[in-house]
């Protein structure tokens, strides 16, 4: 049927009608809320390029916790700066690491609380590549080993959720199995399954003093050209074991989203990485767009292109304002 008997405008007269209508919906637990953390105490750093975010220390950080927790949002994902750095990255996999004593931490006080924690070396190591280098290059099997130390002493402080973030080949399988050896059958392995080499992480750099000191990431990290490639990537992950999977950044991939979705019966994540929050914030500033409604509408277009978990730096601003507008 066509017009005049069909006439879309007819479910857009009004807001009632149109919420009726909406198929896309945003709410407080579709949001990981990512957090940044520091050894020492007292420590709540601005993160400069990220308005509204900081570096916590591993005893500020459990009253953000406490905040985010009352305000509705019960899922983070924990990133870790350390004092140390060396070629190999071994301070994450230190029992006594900002990460791990946090993750016992929030868990000891919030038990039901969705801790999930970045596995990977960029903010560990002195060149800040993310694994083991040599002549310039990452090495990928030897990297394999550092990360099943990393994944175990994660799940070993408590972490419900692991997250290889390094796109080292067979990082997941690699994961799993430390994690199974060590009796972690139960940890959940959310995979950085199709990430591409972005510069829309610039502002994460800052915040995790982990930009690489040399060279890029292109010899691992996915050519943003490619969406073939994002579906061998996922396929492969969850061959190897991956409980959910990511695509990451999330805007200017919403059609490689869109294909994961629908090819893969399986929970999907999106991460509206830094320079996606930080374009926001920055525009806002300048007065150029409505902050609120562009954040909105960037978030329902990552659901609706077939996000079911959104990792975002807006999490806590929005449940601060307490209703969903969308
Ligand atoms: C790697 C990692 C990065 C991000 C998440 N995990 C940075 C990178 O690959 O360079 C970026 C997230 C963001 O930009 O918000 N540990």
């Amino acid at each position: 049927m066509s017009f005049p008997n069909t006439r879309l405008r007819r479910l857009r007269k009004n807001d009632f009608i149109r919420r009726m209508v909406r198929q896309t919906h945003l709410c407080l637990s579709d949001f990981i809320y990512p957090i940044f953390i520091k050894p020492g105490t007292h420590v709540k750093n601005p993160i400069q390029t990220m308005p509204g975010i900081y570096q916590f220390s591993t005893d500020t950080v459990i009253d953000e916790i406490d905040e985010i927790y009352e305000l509705g949002i019960h899922s983070v994902l924990l990133f870790g700066i350390p004092v140390k750095k060396d070629s190999v990255g071994s301070e994450a996999w230190s029992k006594d690491g900002c990460v791990q004593k946090v993750i016992t931490a929030i868990k000891s006080k919030y038990p039901d609380f969705i801790v999930a924690a970045d596995a990977c070396f960029c903010e560990y190591t002195t060149h800040g590549h993310c694994g083991v280098l040599s002549g310039g290059e990452l090495l990928n099997d030897p990297t394999l080993a550092n990360l099943q130390k990393e994944a175990v002493s994660y799940a070993s402080a408590g972490a419900d959720i692991v997250a290889p973030s390094g796109m080292i080949d067979g990082m997941v399988g690699a994961v799993r199995s430390g994690l199974d050896d060590a009796g972690y059958q139960n940890t959940i392995i959310l995979s950085y399954s199709a990430k591409y080499a972005s510069a829309f992480y610039g502002p994460f750099r800052d915040a995790a003093e982990s930009a690489p000191q040399s060279g890029d990431r292109k010899s691992y990290q996915m050519d943003p050209a490619n969406s073939d490639e994002a579906l061998r990537e996922t396929a492969l992950d969850i061959e190897e074991g991956a409980d959910i999977i990511m695509v990451k950044p999330a805007l200017s991939y919403l059609d490689v989203l869109c294909k994961v979705k629908e090819s893969f019966n399986m929970p999907v994540a999106a991460y509206n990485v830094s320079g996606e929050y930080s374009m926001v914030k920055a525009a806002a500033e300048l007065g150029y767009i409505d902050e609120k409604s562009v954040r909105d509408e960037s978030l329902i277009s990552i659901k609706r292109a077939g996000a079911d978990i959104i990792i975002t730096y807006f999490a806590k601003e929005i449940a601060k304002e307490g209703v969903l507008r969308l």
